[in-house]
């Protein structure tokens, strides 16, 4: 942990023009300097650095920050790693804040685990390399194999003697602890304690990296056919290693993934190395298991789409299936290859170079829900119950997807590749959408009967769904453009009664109703803004693009900087802002509440539809009530929204 003096020291010794200026050339123009954008391959430079602001951006491909966010990124660093690095390019010291006993002890223990596999990694290497076993048995077999020396240094594979306990009997007599050794998993303890034995005898070993390139685990492969034994074992879970939230390959592939913004998933070791040698670097495998939701966030850090790459004769694809919506749900953009018959990437890679084997994965990658169609289409033919199931299916998996435009695109693409009606599919996935909130409510309906057409008010379709997003970015747009300003431009009229500043303004009418941000980073930066008013030469957007949680400072880029981006005469218009404050502040608040409003009509209105299927008629008759005074609200409020008519400026 650093210390906030410190972390304040770094931000404000690291001038943007000079940390970007060690990665990208820049020119001036104007008050700002500009150069070609680091993060995305481009011709004519839109990456633009503003120095009296602190920030820097790119134009082309939205990526930038404050000092810290332009390292983290270019780095691939997290944010202590960042501020450190930055830190020693200033040569300030940090001052790492004092540990408790207990955090001490995990750390070490942690450290401790970390240091014995990079012993365990150089030992196993040098024997493959080295000893005569190593050479004969092992390097052979990767030979065989068609790794070259190149790949095999860089993946850093290792042999393990095949002897009972030659690995752990040099750690130790090298000075490393037994505890160690068997945390980790490279020794085995017997129940009593006094016989200890290599895990990986008799193996070639794959060491397993973590984000920033540390030895967690390693995965020992067998090398004769022996049907009674594991072709992989793998390292136990432990504290540093936890299988679930590790990608094979991800260390070697990161810079890789953020410059092709893809990253191709396979299912083993072998896959990731063989396209690696090949030339295709942005490449992860699950190794083997079902892809986890702490995977899929690990590969969303460096970009949303993936192209999952199936064998081409895996039996197993109709269950992995799965992991597909896992994928959806975490918003990310879905694609899937099929290999050729009896194919995997390993075998596939090794036939052909990278353009090759890309122009394969191009001409040959479909949507999910061609992948599906094709995959489940011929098993179903025209057997119309088959039909619907696979219907049911794809629309289970569009249900999935969080964000609304691109389920729509799924929608009609479903549409027509099935031929069925849009509406039809809409229904359908707003009725899984619905049934998934109401368990997640815990309110599963007893019997599913219709609800009789005339009595509902409004189209299912028409759904409002929980997200307030772009009313609350609409919101925070003004907290940190203009938070610290008055209403009012001048003060004729306004005494600090009728006069609030504008994020006073938000907290008050926010508060009155009892309402706050749903999305919990915009109801942080609100919270952090309504401290800050008191503070006497608070400016709101140096404020938040200064701000030293990364994740506030490029919230706050994005709301401060589209203003760079806009024509000469449309930044004319928005300069004028500040004069309509008044107005504006006001319709983004209504417009807010509104929303909110109409999605608490249309909870009611599901509600309803229970109460009524349940023929419960109490129910029915408090929900008429409730649904009444929120229409009153929404009356009130288009009122306010409708006589809040902006002046044309
Ligand atoms: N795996 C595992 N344990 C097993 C089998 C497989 O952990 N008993 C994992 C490994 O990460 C392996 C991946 O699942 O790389 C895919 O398995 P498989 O296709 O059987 O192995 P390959 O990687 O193709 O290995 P090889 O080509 O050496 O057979
Ligand atoms: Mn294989």
């Amino acid at each position: 942990m650093i210390d906030l003096a410190t972390i304040d020291r770094i931000i404000e010794a690291a001038q943007i023009e000079q940390v970007v200026s060690d990665y990208v050339t820049l020119r001036k123009r104007g008050v700002n300097l500009i150069g070609l954008c680091p993060f995305h391959n481009e011709k004519t430079p839109s990456f633009t650095v503003s120095p009296a602001k602190g920030i820097c951006k790119c134009f082309g491909c939205g990526k930038g920050g404050n000092a810290v966010n332009f390292i983290m990124e270019i780095e691939q660093l997290n944010y202590y790693e960042a501020l450190k690095h930055l830190a020693k390019k200033y040569n300030i010291e940090v001052v790492e804040k004092e540990m408790t006993a207990e955090q001490l002890a995990t750390q070490n223990d942690r450290e401790s685990m970390l240091v014995v596999n990079a012993y365990a990694q150089k030992y196993f290497s040098t024997l493959l390399h080295e000893h005569i076993d190593g050479k004969s048995i092992g390097l052979s077999y990767f030979k065989e194999r068609g790794f070259s020396e190149a790949i095999i240094k860089k993946f850093q594979l290792g042999y393990s003697l095949d002897q009972r306990d030659a690995f752990t009997q040099e750690a130790i007599k090298q000075g490393y602890k037994k505890e160690y050794l068997v945390k980790t998993g490279l020794t085995l303890e017997s129940e009593t304690g006094n016989s200890l034995a290599d895990r990986f005898r008799g193996r070639v070993l794959f060491p397993v990296h973590s984000i920033s390139g540390k030895i967690v685990a390693f995965g020992g492969r067998i090398l004769k056919k022996d049907d009674k034994m594991a072709k992989y074992l793998n390292s136990p879970e432990s504290e540093v290693y936890h299988k679930s939230n590790e990608l094979y390959g991800i260390f070697f592939a990161k810079q890789a993934i953020v410059k092709n913004d893809r990253c191709f998933l396979v299912e083993g070791y072998t896959d990731v190395i063989s396209m690696h040698q090949s030339g295709i670097e942005n490449v992860v495998a699950s190794s083997g298991t079902s892809l986890t939701q702490g995977q899929i966030k690990l590969i969303h850090r460096f970009t949303p789409n993936i192209t999952v790459i199936y064998d081409g004769d895996a039996a197993g694809i109709k269950a992995s299936i799965r992991g597909i919506d896992m994928l959806l749900e975490e918003g990310m953009n879905v694609k899937v290859v099929l290999l050729p018959e009896g194919e995997d990437p390993d075998s596939f890679a090794k036939k052909q170079n990278a353009s090759d084997f890309i122009a394969y994965i191009e001409q040959n990658s479909l949507d999910f829900i061609s992948f599906k169609a094709k995959l489940l289409l011929e098993d179903a033919g025209n057997d119309p119950i088959k039909r619907a199931h696979l219907i049911t299916d794809i629309v289970r998996s569009i249900s999935v997807i969080p964000d609304n435009i691109i389920r729509s695109v799924y929608i009609k693409e479903c549409s027509i590749l099935m031929s069925i009606n849009e509406n039809v599919l809409y229904n359908e996935i707003n009725k899984l959408k619905r049934d998934a909130r109401e368990k997640e409510l815990g309110l599963a309906y007893k019997e599913k009967k219709h609800f009789p057409q005339e009595n509902i008010p409004i189209n299912t379709t028409q759904t409002v769904e929980n997200n307030f997003d772009q009313q609350e970015l609409n919101l925070l747009r003004y907290v940190v453009r203009y938070g610290e300003l008055n209403l009012f431009p001048k003060k004729t009229e306004a005494t600090t009664e009728n006069n609030p500043t504008v994020i006073a303004y938000i907290c008050n009418e926010l508060e009155a109703d009892e309402l706050s941000l749903y999305n919990p980073l915009h109801a942080l930066l609100l919270e952090n803004a309504k401290n800050q008013l008191h503070h006497p030469d608070f400016k709101a957007e140096n404020h938040f693009l200064k701000h030293p949680n990364p994740a506030i400072s490029q919230l706050a880029l994005n709301l401060a900087t589209d203003k760079y981006t806009l024509s000469a005469t449309q930044a004319k218009q928005l300069d004028k802002e500040t004069d309509h404050l008044h107005h504006l502040v006001p319709k983004a608040v209504y417009e807010f509440k509104n929303k909110i409003i109409l999605h608490r009509i249309s909870e009611k209105m599901q509600e309803m539809k229970i109460a009524n299927d349940e023929k419960n008629a109490t129910r029915m008759d408090e929900l008429m009530h409730e649904l009444n005074a929120l229409n009153e609200v929404k009356k009130a409020l288009s009122k306010e929204l409708g006589e809040r008519i902006i002046i044309k400026f």
